[in-house]
């Protein structure tokens, strides 16, 4: 078992407490969420479960409705849908899945749950490097095919924000047992959404692709994801698998968000454009500072890389509030890079400032 630092960026809680601070007094820029206010719907979709005292009975097991719902949005048959205590419980399964078949390829850095799940299983996995450099031209090819049974895909990529070409990794499905695709970010992407392997699903049996709910609607602390892929793998997790993981608030909100496509168009046009707003005026901004090397992306986070440490920046901006997300517990990273998430336009311009400041010191 290959046991690495697994930390994750969004503990606001905690950080709040260490730096003695209010949880709203704190800029985020190490989860990468979306910061606009939930929409209505999902707040009318809570107060109704709680009039409604819907929490009283257990949830149906079969998770038949929320299935139906998230069948039809995406064009599939329920019985192909598997919804989730978040994408990270669907990661731990997917992990038992790729144990059935050998070796995992996690092309790094990448998400540092991978991991977590492979543990769990006992499940043997390599990390394959991926290049330090690339265009601003998305979608990309997919640069890597190495050796293994199982390919763990990131569509658009964590930490690099890379968005993959769908026809790029159509070639890794042919070639692998089994491909592990993660679309968290995917639905919040501009453009993002033409590279889903959702609709290949219907083609290839060992192909399984991950959803999760809390990015687009900044919903992480509600626990909502699901998995689209072979019946019968998803029938064996179920087995074994908790026997209520979704709790009823989830159910209820997943069925209602997903209900309604033009306000789903609506959401994410409205995040789309403020990505691509604000990820050209923060990259103009820190491109500005010499030693900085603000790496290219498609979508709400990006790297930046120094020519030094940047733990000293880190260390002077949570004094001011801001968390960024540090990067030596992703392979291939050290303390010269660090990967950051676009906030509000008034947050940016005052993480911006900061980051500037930090360097002056
Ligand atoms: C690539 C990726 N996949 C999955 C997740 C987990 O999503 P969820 O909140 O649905 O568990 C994250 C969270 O940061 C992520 O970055």
């Amino acid at each position: 078992m290959q046991i690495s630092n697994l930390k994750h960026g969004g503990n606001v809680f905690a950080n709040a407490k260490r730096l003695n601070l209010l949880p709203s007094e704190i800029i985020d820029a190490s989860a990468s969420l979306v910061p606009f206010d939930p929409p209505q719907i999902l707040i009318d979709s809570l107060n109704e479960e709680i009039k409604n005292l819907g929490f009283r009975y257990y949830p149906e097991r079969n998770l038949s409705d929320i299935r139906e719902i998230i069948g039809k949005f995406h064009g599939i048959d329920p019985d192909n849908v598997l919804p989730g205590n978040g994408a990270s419980e669907l990661i731990t399964w997917a992990g038992y899945e790729a144990s059935k078949f050998g070796i995992s390829c996690l092309p790094s850095p990448c998400f540092v749950d991978y991991e977590r799940s492979l543990n769990c299983w006992k499940s043997n996995f390599t990390h394959c490097e991926l290049p330090k450099n690339w265009n601003n031209i998305f979608p990309q090819s997919f640069p890597l095919q190495p050796k293994g049974d199982v390919i763990w895909i990131t569509n658009p990529h964590n930490p690099t924000g890379q968005l993959w070409s769908k026809n790029s990794l159509e070639a890794c499905i042919k070639k692998y047992k089994l491909v592990i695709c993660d679309e968290a970010f995917l639905s919040i992407t501009p453009n993002g959404d033409k590279e889903s392997l959702i609709p290949l699903t219907k083609e290839y049996d060992n192909l399984l692709v991950l959803r999760s709910l809390t990015k687009i609607f900044n919903i992480p602390g509600l626990r909502l994801g699901y998995v689209i892929g072979s019946s019968i793998k998803l029938k064996q997790w179920e087995i074994i698998r908790d026997p209520w993981p979704l709790n009823s608030f989830a159910i209820k909100a997943g069925i209602d968000l997903l209900s309604n496509k033009q306000f789903y168009k609506e959401w994410t046009g409205k995040i789309h454009s403020w990505i691509n707003i604000e990820r050209k005026r923060v990259f103009e901004k820190l491109s500005k500072i010499e030693t900085l090397k603000v790496h290219n992306s498609s979508t709400n986070f990006f790297l930046i890389e120094s020519n030094k440490s940047l733990s000293p920046n880190i260390k002077y901006l949570e004094k001011k509030g801001i968390l960024l997300r540090e990067c030596t517990s992703f392979r291939f990273l050290d303390e010269k890079w660090v990967r950051i998430s676009l906030q509000s336009r008034k947050n940016n311009n005052l993480l911006c400032k900061e980051i500037q400041n930090s360097f002056k010191k």
